[in-house]
């Protein structure tokens, strides 16, 4: 057992310094040791879908899991408490105490360049899913820190925009998901956003966190997102209990000072350095491996499939699917076929044990068919990273740049043309200021012109056999890579001959080397580059190929979408279409052989499809983690039938997303117009259609529901629970699952609220010909609305709807209650 300590104990014998240094971490991952008073360091980990330890470069392998929104798709409490399971063993295997998720932000719009990490637009299921997973997580004894508290909705200008929302949407949206962890799953560790709210950081602003505390009663360590504490008096005062990462920037020496100056209380130093500990001495139960190391075990490999395939959504299906094994020529066509998209990017990326194919898959679906390969249409945004075709390649670290005389400090090899030194540390090496050269041998498996990209935060050249191909260190402009530090991806390019190996060298300098200006990001130091490469191929002819291959198969599975570079943390997507190319591609595709045609798409969030009313069928597959490829070769050939539904509304053109006047920062601020009616709430009260309504999602089998809904009690009791009862059958041919959605609607209401907003659902698996009756609960939430006259939660009295959905548009079942007199409450 590891050794304990008493709180009050330690509080009232270590040093002042050593105090005041438990509440920042002492490096990018760990808190500060007291060895006398047996205080561990705690290590935290990202991220939202894996676990990847303590290197961003050179990093230990880990699970993969499906992103955010597939998770969200699943809308299955118990699958998703075992994926918290996993995520609690892969810490443990990591060394790590703490880990930094779920992210529980809102998919305010489709746009925002995390969306893929949250669950989903509605706050009752993205809530719900949070408290499986925290409680699967936490269940070994890892620390759960829900994030980024709050309004972390959109990317741009991230730390330094201002949310104008009102305590109405604040409360009923963007925070109930919050409080419904709080009520359910009160995780030990909390991360505050990087923005504003209403003219404040909510890391700075008392109000916001003593609504946890306080009104909510719950009392997690509160730490700061990385790099987003901005002040020492205001964030201490306010209640931020841990800076991260270290070293320190803004607490040690300024704390002492502060209290000394009696700006700050000692009783609050006090208070915050008790919850560190509280903190610590409850992480440190869990035992963890003390070297980080991968797990990788075939259970894990199973959920890890089931979790992709139950995430899958059956967007459109005209008699296509399920795929028949008896195939004889298959075409494979599409830019992720072969480079399946695993997982979005920023800090949810991650080394991962290893990947598989839709490419492979299919292979093993059908071993002995015939298989017309073709690429399409690429729909990469930078070239993408060498790393099948690179070999023997290492990189190696000076504290002085290429012209001078170097002494080598470390090596490391490598097996990508990509890395981050952000949480790089090597004996000897001034992190401040460094240089790094990478050499490997690169093989190229067809002859002809090769396109190379290299982007870089801090500077970088490429050199192909001493040859300079790209300078991207004389002069730089900013891009979007590496969290919107990085500079765009500047291109060069060579013939060169398949089969000879040329020698790959890039000279780096590390992030302060950088010419470009870096106001309003946030600095994680270090540094970073990535160079791609790509054949390059004449975009008529790729097209050509795929329609011929299409044409001469028997079926055409097409799968495309975007990718970590397209969806990633650091930057939000300036448009909602696919990747240039890639709908003329399905277009061409769909008008040759549509009737034999599956369209699949990955991409974390929605993508315009201005051919979906050509496509026979259409499915979404997210970023699928690991087992991307096996996920979706299960629904596709029927070894799974298809039970995922949207997490959020897709519509037709960005231009009619809620958001769309009121998106980015403009003048220092992001007004929040579309108040209450985010997601399905705005399209259904506006009438808006939507290409795929939120909920939606189809099954290879049928069910039949009874239409009415009995409500029991019929009169609504805050202090009961109220349970809705409806029946529902498989009226098809297998085994089945369907979600019913409970939806509310309060007709009656004299406040304006939404048409319908969800406040339950059950996922209910039903054999052929078996009838199922589904009970689901209702609480004092699903009357309530936030009343911003009386600051409080206003349960009116009146009747009020039950509509039970197939998805928010699909009512099939009905029933009704009445809430006799209005109460108002505040708190849980
Ligand atoms: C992200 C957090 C993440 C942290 C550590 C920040 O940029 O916003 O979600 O946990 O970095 O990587």
């Amino acid at each position: 057992m590891p050794q304990t300590f008493d709180v009050e104990h330690v509080l009232a014998n270590i040093s002042e310094q050593d105090k005041i240094a438990l509440l920042s971490g002492i490096d990018f991952w760990h808190t500060h040791p007291i060895p006398e008073f047996n205080v561990p360091s705690i290590r935290a980990t990202d991220g939202p879908n894996g676990i990847r330890g303590t290197k961003f470069f050179a990093g230990i392998p880990a699970a993969c899991l499906p992103c955010g929104t597939a998770l969200g798709a699943t809308w299955d409490r118990d699958l998703i408490y075992q994926a918290g399971e996993l995520l609690g063993d892969e810490c443990i295997a990591k060394g790590a105490h703490c880990w930094l998720g779920p992210t529980i932000n809102m998919q305010r719009a489709p746009l925002g360049g995390r969306g893929f990490e949250s669950f989903a637009e509605d706050p009752h299921l993205s809530g719900i899913l949070a408290k499986s997973i925290i409680l699967g997580c936490e269940s070994k004894g890892v620390i759960s820190t829900v994030k980024h508290f709050v309004g972390n909705d959109q990317e741009h200008e991230r730390r330094a925009v201002d949310v104008l929302v009102t305590q109405r949407a604040l409360r009923e949206i963007y925070l109930r998901p919050f409080q419904i962890v709080a009520r359910d799953a009160k995780p030990g560790a909390l991360m505050t956003s990087y923005n504003k709210i209403n003219g404040k950081h909510v890391v700075e602003d008392e109000r916001m966190l003593n609504l946890i505390r306080e009104e909510w009663k719950w009392n997690p360590l509160v730490m700061s997102d990385w790099y987003g504490t901005y002040t020492t008096i205001d964030s201490m005062n306010a209640g931020l209990d841990l800076e991260m990462p270290g070293v320190s920037r803004y607490r040690g020496k300024f704390i002492e000072s502060a209290v000394q100056a009696r700006l700050i209380k000692q009783s609050t130093v006090d208070a915050r350095a008790r919850k560190v500990l509280e903190f610590v001495k409850q992480a440190s139960q869990v035992q963890v491996s003390e070297v980080e190391r991968g797990r990788d075990l075939p259970e894990d490999r199973a959920l890890n499939r089931k979790l992709c395939a139950n995430s899958i959504v059956l967007l459109k299906n005209e008699g296509i699917l399920p795929l028949p094994r008896e195939i004889k020529k298959i075409a494979l066509i599409g830019s992720h076929m072969k480079c399946p998209a695993i997982s979005g990017g920023g800090s949810a990326s991650l080394e991962p044990y290893y990947s598989v194919s839709l490419y492979d898959a299919c292979r093993e679906a059908l071993p002995d068919a015939e298989v017309l390969y073709q690429v399409g249409a690429y729909a990469h945004k930078m070239l993408p990273v060498i790393d099948r075709l690179l070999s023997n390649a290492i990189i190696q670290f000076y504290n002085e740049p290429m012209c001078k005389e170097r002494h080598l400090i470390s090596t490391e090899p490598v097996s990508t043309t990509a890395f981050q030194f952000m949480d790089y540390y090597a004996p000897g090496l001034n992190r401040a200021l460094f240089w790094a050269t990478l050499i490997g041998d690169f093989t190229p498996d067809t002859s002809g012109i090769w396109d190379f990209g290299l982007s870089v935060f801090g500077t970088a050249n490429l050199y192909i056999d001493d040859e300079l191909v790209i300078d991207n260190t004389t002069s730089q402009t900013r891009g979007t890579a590496f969290f919107g530090k990085g500079t765009v991806e500047v291109l060069g390019s060579k013939e060169l001959v398949a089969g000879t190996i040329y020698k790959v060298r890039i000279e780096f300098g590390s992030a302060n080397t950088t010419t470009m200006k870096t106001v309003g990001m946030v600095n994680f130091g270090g540094g970073a580059a990535s160079l791609g490469a790509c054949l390059r191929m004449n975009r008529e002819e790729m097209i050509e190929n795929a329609v011929e291959a299409a044409t001469e198969a028997d079926y055409t599975i097409l799968c495309t979408g975007l990718n970590k570079d397209w969806e990633s943390e650091g930057f939000d997507r300036m448009h909602m279409d696919l990747p240039p190319g890639v709908d003329e591609l399905i277009s061409k595709v769909l008008k040759a052989a549509a009737d034999k045609t599956v369209i699949v798409n990955q991409s974390g969030t929605p993508v315009t499809m201005p051919w979906a009313d050509q496509a026979r069928c259409i499915v979404q597959g997210w970023y699928g983690g690991n087992e991307t490829g096996h996920g979706i070769a299960d629904v596709l050939f029927g070894e799974v039938n298809p039970c995922a539904k949207l997490p959020l509304s897709w519509p037709v053109d960005v231009k009619h997303n809620p958001a769309y006047l009121n998106y980015a920062s403009v003048g220092g601020r992001v007004l929040y117009g579309e108040d209450i009616y985010g997601g399905y709430r705005f399209y259904e009260k506006t009438g808006r259609e939507v290409l795929f309504p939120f909920g939606h999602g189809l099954s290879y089998t049928t069910f039949n529901v009874s239409p009415n809904v009995t409500v029991a009690p019929e009169i609504f009791n805050m202090d009961v629970p109220t349970v809705a009862t409806v029946q529902i059958k498989n009226t098809g041919k297998l085994a089945g699952a369907q979600i019913l959605q409970l939806y509310i609607s309060a007709p009656e209401s004299s406040t304006p609220r939404p048409s319908k907003e969800l406040h339950g659902f059950e996922k209910v698996f039903v054999q052929p010909g078996e009838e199922k009756t589904v009970n689901i609960q209702l609480d004092r939430y699903a009357t309530s609305f936030w009343d911003e006259i009386e600051d409080m939660w206003k349960s009116e009295q009146g009747t009020y709807e039950v509509l039970i959905g197939t998805s928010s548009q699909e009512v099939v079942a009905r029933g009704k209650f009445q809430v006799d007199r209005t109460s108002y409450w505040r708190g849980l």
